[in-house]
């Protein structure tokens, strides 16, 4: 237990860095939490403009969870490596270095879900980036795609990881509500839209 407590730990640590803030700050963008919605994410880096900025902020922010995940179960097995992947979300949403004022969690949960299984991963992916398509709504998008993700899980026999897809998928939905009252009410940006 004291090693699973060391490798929660350190996961959180490393999901807790803001890779959005990070971009903004070396790309010269300001602080993007005067920015659009005021998020540390990948989407709200796009409201920029800087594409090649808001596209580093995806894939940093993916790679935290996948990482966290990869070395847990190098190290401890494959129990290990789903508690790590939820520190790391946590440590992105809550992160210790900002106040616990994060952010919500999409990017890592889908590094998260790439590492903990491929191919659920990848229809994670696939759900967001259709809804994405049809809606060209990054919040609903990733809403979609976490409701689904337990669902997927099970049906592709990872019936193991299914309770932690529907943890995190909840603590989206709640890191969601400020886009979920604009979708609601038909005012929401649409990707790459200030
Ligand atoms: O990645 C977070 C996304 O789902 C919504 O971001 O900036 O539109 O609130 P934002």
């Amino acid at each position: 237990p004291g090693l699973l407590l060391l490798a929660a730990g350190l996961a959180y640590l490393l999901g807790a860095v803001p890779f959005g803030l990070v971009m903004a700050r070396l790309f010269g963008l300001g602080d993007l939490r005067s920015i659009g919605s005021g998020n540390i994410g990948a989407t709200n880096v796009l409201r920029t403009g800087n594409k090649a900025a808001a596209f580093l902020t995806l894939v940093l922010d993916a790679a935290k969870g996948a990482i966290a995940v990869l070395v847990a179960r190098a190290v401890l097995g494959p129990d290990a490596a789903q508690l790590a992947g939820v520190a790391a979300f946590l440590g992105h949403c809550f992160p210790v270095y900002l106040g616990f004022h994060g952010g919500k969690g999409v990017a890592t949960f889908l590094g998260t879900l790439l590492a903990l299984s491929l191919p659920v991963g990848l229809a994670a992916c696939a759900c967001w980036a259709a809804t994405a398509a049809l809606t060209r709504y990054s919040s609903l998008s990733a809403l979609v795609a976490a409701a689904l993700s337990p669902v997927v899980a099970a049906l592709l026999g990872r019936t193991d990881m299914a309770l932690a897809a529907a943890l995190l998928a909840a603590l989206i939905f709640l890191r969601h509500h400020e886009n979920i009252a604009r979708l609601r009410a038909g005012m929401e940006t649409k990707i790459g839209r200030k």
